[in-house]
């Protein structure tokens, strides 16, 4: 083996050995899916979160993320392959370091930066030569070379020859049995083309397929182009909603005989409104800061302004459906069927049930709830429990379904309900009176 020379080359003989140590800042949805890749290929890696609570549950080899099975995550507690921490003094021990903390927006709508900056800061307390720092959180072009770099350079540390600093934006789709952290092809852009090599050389010990880009801004972009693709497709499918509800239309209908084109068209489907942490977000981080150089983004205001009426459309469908049954939505018992931001997965960040939930009480309805995932829900600073499906739906005025999770057994549904507002075309094969579609 030749003798490494540099502090680049003693670096990837590390990662080529899988002797680096690896370190994963924030143990989210995310973070902790990437750790165990990692320690499934044979690394020492180190969780670390800010959060005690999550800390104690992996390092008694429990996982609390979905894609995670606590079956497969146990076995790499117990080998010792994987801790957690929330001392961030382990990254001086530490040869590569990835992050993975929130970016929500304020209610403003900027970018809200403060956790990268404050594990950013603790970081740089223990950074040391020859370390591989990348940054994974979803954030606007030049975050990476802008806000980080200016944390990381010391005179002892010059980027691309003492440290490597990449973004590499996370692609995971939570509860898609089909694509997780492995086989999904990640993405990787370094500030120098060294820090680029060395990125891609460290997600090749684990991952299926690497894409080297150029920079860190066109990583950064990559991820924003993706979001906001969706985010616009579906503003335009929902607008075509609306449009062929005016029209009496089905909406569904049109979508899936189009999407019998060969080429040239991809199916994109109305809904209750957007959820999750990056759709209805991340393509606000891009018109933040294209606004700074004075450029509009039409296209995001548009489809946010859309995607945004779509709970009260929803509770408009469910009034006008309750009313051509004499009934007023004030004092009637409203059902909503599935909360989850989306199908068979326990995640209800940004979900639209909150909304239509809130428009619902706003409006004098009784709204209760169930979800085979998800047991408890703030709505309007106050908790609600989940209730149970069949009783519910038995007795509800009108049932909504929200989330059309594959667990629901829509047949009892349609039998037992006296109304259903559906608003994912849960029920496409059953015909009956009682429904109502988006
Ligand atoms: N969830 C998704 O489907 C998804 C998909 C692609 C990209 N992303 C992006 O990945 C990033 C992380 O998202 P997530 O869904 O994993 O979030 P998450 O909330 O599930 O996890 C983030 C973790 O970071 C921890 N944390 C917060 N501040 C910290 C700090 N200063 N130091 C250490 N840990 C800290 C939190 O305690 C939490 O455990 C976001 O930028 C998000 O936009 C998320």
């Amino acid at each position: 083996m030749p003798i490494a020379t540099t502090v680049a080359e003693a670096l990837q003989e590390k990662i080529k050995s899988r002797t680096a140590r690896v370190g994963v800042v924030g143990l989210g949805y995310v973070g902790l899916p990437l750790a165990v890749e990692f320690a499934r290929a044979g690394f020492h890696v180190t969780g670390i979160d800010v959060q005690e609570t999550k800390v104690t549950t992996l390092n008694r080899g429990e996982s609390y993320v979905q894609d995670v099975p606590t079956s497969v995550f146990k076995s790499h507690v117990e080998s010792g392959k994987f801790t957690a921490t929330t001392d961030f003094s382990v990254v001086k021990d530490l040869d590569t370091i990835n992050i993975a903390v929130p970016t929500p927006l304020r209610k403003t709508k900027d970018p809200d930066m403060s956790y990268i900056v404050a594990a950013c800061q603790e970081i740089a307390k223990y950074t040391r030569p020859g370390q591989l720092i990348i940054l994974e959180s979803t954030t606007y072009p030049g975050t990476t070379d802008e806000l980080l770099l200016p944390m990381f350079e010391r005179p002892d540390l010059v980027v691309g020859q003492d440290f490597f600093l990449c973004f590499s934006p996370e692609r995971v789709d939570p509860g898609n049995p089909k694509f997780q952290t492995i086989n999904i092809p990640k993405v990787v852009g370094g500030i120098t083309p060294a820090c680029t090599e060395i990125g891609s050389l460290f997600y090749a010990q684990a991952l299926e397929k690497v894409v080297p880009v150029s920079s860190t801004r066109v990583a950064e972009m990559v991820k924003l182009l993706e979001n906001t693709f969706r985010m616009i497709n579906i503003g335009l499918v929902n607008e075509l909603a609306l449009m062929c509800d005016q029209m009496d239309v089905n909406v569904w209908e049109i979508i899936d005989a189009a999407a019998t084109k060969p080429f040239g068209f991809m199916p994109f489907y109305p809904g209750p409104g957007l959820g999750g942490h990056c759709i209805p977000i991340d393509p606000f981080y891009l018109s933040w800061k294209t606004k700074q150089a004075g450029i509009e983004a039409r296209f995001i205001e548009l489809a946010g302004y859309i995607n945004g009426h779509m709970p009260h459309f929803v509770v408009d469908k469910i009034q006008n459906a309750l009313n051509d049954q004499s009934k007023a939505l004030r004092g009637s018992h409203i059902h909503v069927l599935g909360v989850a931001y989306k199908r068979d997965i326990d995640d209800v960040r940004e979900s639209p049930a909150l909304d239509v939930m809130h428009l619902l009480k706003k409006r004098g309805a009784r709204v209760t709830f169930s979800d085979p995932y998800i047991r408890t829900l703030r709505v309007d600073d106050g908790e609600m429990h989940g209730a149970d499906e069949k009783v519910e739906c038995r007795q509800a005025d009108c049932v909504v379904i929200i989330t059309d999770h594959v667990r629901f057994d829509y047949e009892n549904l349609v039998h037992e309900a006296r109304l259903i507002v559906d608003t994912r075309n849960a029920l496409k094969n059953i015909k009956s009176e009682k429904i109502v579609r988006l």
